[in-house]
């Protein structure tokens, strides 16, 4: 059986609920260690720090796993918008809310291009927290900023998405698509960044600060 069917069929067990995440990373890394065997023959594909059966394997593994944070992103900005009390920060809520949808839809469109049907996947505890988080209408804009903010960062985040971008060969379609994903995300941080040092004054502060000692 060849190995971009068999982790085709791995991704579809796991995504049904028949296998645990634990079978599914086992059962990933042994086709992994053939895939490690194929890269050295020319066979395998190696990025962000995986060996996988294909290109396309590559592919269609990123798509699945960014579809579904790009689907909580959705929901957690469109409920921040609804609680969201300051006035100058709700055209970019509203615009980021509305490129993680777009970026759902895409990515199914693409997989679905690709032949792997998308279907729903529990959200993981992290990510559903992350939406709790946005969505709660106790915790000021401000600091919400200053979360996001701590994790939603800069250049160190996307290399190795832009490194794996380089690195396809075959599936122009599905490179460029990543591309622009990644324009895109870059823009919402930059903006997220710039809303949250406004909000924040005592971060200008302490930067102050620091650059005078
Ligand atoms: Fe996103």
């Amino acid at each position: 059986m060849n190995r971009d069917f068999e982790f085709r069929q791995l991704l579809r067990a796991y995504r049904k609920g028949i296998i645990s995440e634990a079978t599914f990373e086992k059962e990933m890394a042994g086709l992994e260690g053939e895939s490690a065997e194929g890269a050295s023959n020319g066979s395998g594909f190696c990025a962000m720090g995986r060996t996988y059966p294909s290109e396309r394997a590559a592919i269609t593994s990123y798509l699945e796993r960014v579809r579904a944070g790009e689907s909580m992103g959705a929901q957690g900005f469109n409920q921040w918008l609804q609680v969201c009390k300051t006035e100058c920060i709700r055209s970019g809520l509203r615009m980021i809310a509305e490129r993680e949808a777009y970026h759902v839809r895409v990515f199914e469109a693409r997989l679905r291009d690709l032949g792997v049907q998308p279907a729903a996947a529990a959200p993981s505890e992290e990510l559903s927290k992350f939406v709790q988080m946005l969505a709660s209408p106790d915790l000021p804009d401000n600091r919400k900023l200053l979360k996001l903010t701590a994790s939603y960062d800069s250049e160190e985040l996307w290399r190795p998405v832009r490194e794996f971008v380089d690195l396809i060969k075959e599936d122009l379609e599905s490179k460029e698509l990543i591309r622009l994903y990644v324009e895109d995300e870059t823009s919402s941080g930059n903006w997220l960044r710039m809303a949250c040092k406004a909000l924040n004054p005592q971060l200008q502060e302490t930067a102050a600060a620091a650059r005078m000692n």
